[in-house]
């Protein structure tokens, strides 16, 4: 099928979730997919439904839950994977079963043991069971980066042949180069007679920073779906960006003539939405998205961007969602204007939400003198976070370079307010003992980060880290214009990640014992 348009085909929930430390928990999940819907990808791959009972639940929850894209559901090419994904999407409008199956020579041999022939009996009847549950199935060769052309020619015939109307050929481990990756594609499309009826689709990691590249390469040979992740976030160095992808085929579209479905002013926010989540800060010169991605440094471009934006800008900020407005608000402003910026920025708050929102705004504006657009979105952000089982109502430290760092922390926990203190090699190291003493538990703080993410001296300061608890990592982020409580924040974030993890563990058990 050669179209002008360009299925974008989401797995942050999938194979982005699978990268250490960027676990969701199923709230979160909700609300990636919900912000999925918003940014209009076609197809979102919700989740891995046999690996655990809560990646089903929340593929589950999502396929009831949200509207307009197509729900996926990843599974092996064994029988009691597929009834769990074909299980997991059933309440959803719109449906797709994605079975995959490894056919690389090292995979089949070393993985799998399996001979070729085995692996294409297996892959057959994976289509043809995935078939009983929804018509739309998306077929995988894993490794195909990596496979014999002939083999590959072979085995795409024979899934299409079985019922498979998408053909994804993934560049599992990030080895291929642009052309040889790209010929793949424009092989398959004139050796295998069944190709024009299915979509083909290309899938591509970023072990050699060249995801992106490989994926457009594939689309000018034929690949009519691009695999990707907000952010690139995926297994090792990540999976081809959403958003690198995607404003490619708009701003280029004098080289591809292609067309995709994305909302684009929704880029910036679907970014936002999954570093927060995640605690996977976006590196200031990260493509579209990055900081510094529109940011003018030198004198000879500014001069250039005043007199003429497209001296220097092949896009405009507005177009992925950076508001570029210069309208500052301050402690002067009022709920209308916050109202109207809110608008503006793209969220859209009950009378509640904004009465809560308003009153950060004010303690916030008490602090500093200018809020920036990125101010307010901190603050959005900050409210729309999970249930909180501790938070802090009051820190004061004591330090220099001749007293001991001392830290009293306030922390509210479901039994009413605790303070406790201690001292560190720090502030920020006291501050984690003292917290470390009201919630009882031994953390492991590791991949600490700090930037500043407002405009200013008075900049709001943003902490990211990596607290690992019971053996598990679980990211943490705070903001503060202090950077001492910034850091406290961060750390309680993951604390609070840990508990609900640790319930949502519990709720599961329950509900398999049926209580
Ligand atoms: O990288 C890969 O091969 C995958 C498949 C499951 C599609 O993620
Ligand atoms: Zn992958």
């Amino acid at each position: 099928m050669n179209t002008d348009r360009v299925i974008i085909f989401d797995t942050t929930l999938r194979d982005g979730e699978q990268c250490p430390g960027a676990s969701m928990n199923l709230k979160e999940k909700l609300e990636v997919a919900r912000q999925l819907a918003r940014l209009n990808v076609d197809v979102m791959e919700a989740g891995f439904p046999i690996s655990s009972p809560g990646d089903w639940e929340s593929v589950n929850l999502i396929a009831k839950e949200v509207e307009g894209p197509t729900i996926v559901g990843l599974a092996r090419a064994i029988e009691k994977d597929i009834e769990a994904a074909g299980t997991a999407i059933a309440p959803a409008k719109k449906k797709r079963i994605h079975t995959f199956i490894a056919t690389s020579p090292i995979h089949m041999e070393k993985k799998l043991k399996k001979s070729p022939k085995e692996v294409l009996k297996m892959a057959v009847k994976s289509v043809k069971f995935a078939k009983t549950f929804t018509d739309d199935v998306e077929w995988s060769a894993e490794d195909a980066g990596r496979s014999e052309i002939d083999f590959l020619v072979e085995i795409v015939t024979a899934v299409i042949e079985a019922g498979a109307t998408t053909v994804n050929i993934p560049d599992t481990v990030g080895y291929q180069m642009p052309n040889a990756y790209g010929k793949i594609f424009a092989e398959l499309k004139a050796r295998v007679p069944n190709i024009n009826s299915c979509v083909l689709s290309t899938h591509c990691h970023n072990d050699l920073g060249l995801a992106v590249a490989n994926s457009l390469s594939a689309v000018q040979n034929g690949a009519r779906q691009i695999e990707c992740t907000i952010n690139g976030i995926g297994e090792r160095a990540g999976n081809c960006s959403l958003e690198e992808a995607v404003m490619s085929l708009k701003v280029r579209s004098d080289i591809f003539g292609l067309k995709t479905g994305i909302v684009t002013e929704e880029i910036y926010r679907s970014s936002r939405l999954i570093s927060r989540i995640t605690g996977f800060a976006v590196q200031p010169n990260k493509a579209i998205v990055g900081a510094n991605a529109f940011a003018h440094e030198s004198g000879i471009h500014q001069d250039g961007v005043l007199k003429h934006a497209s001296t220097y800008e092949i896009m405009k900020p507005e177009q992925v969602g950076v508001s570029k407005t210069n309208l500052v608000l301050g402690k002067h402003s009022g709920k209308h204007a916050l109202k109207l910026r809110i608008e503006d920025l793209g969220y859209n708050l009950n009378d509640e939400e904004l009465l809560k929102t308003f009153e950060k705004f004010k303690i916030l504006a008490d602090k500093k003198k200018e809020i920036f657009d990125e101010d307010i979105v901190t603050l959005l952000e900050e409210e729309s976070r999970f249930a909180e089982v501790y938070s802090l109502t009051y820190l004061q430290v004591t330090a220099g370079n001749r007293t001991i760092p001392t830290s009293t922390v306030q922390i509210k926990t479901e039994n009413g307010e605790v303070r406790f203190a201690a001292t560190g090699d720090g502030p920020v190291d006291a501050t984690y003992n003292a917290i470390d003493g009201i919630a009882k538990l031994k953390v492991e703080v590791s991949d600490y980060s700090i930037k500043a993410i407002t405009r200013g001296q008075d900049a709001i300061g943003e902490v990211s880290l990596i607290a690992t608890i019971d053996g598990k990592k679980y990211p943490g982020r705070g903001a503060s214009t202090d950077i001492i409580e910034a850091s406290a924040n961060a750390y309680i974030n993951s604390i609070n990640r840990y508990c609900s993890a640790i319930k949502h563990k519990e709720d599961i058990e329950k509900t398999l014992k049926g209580i």
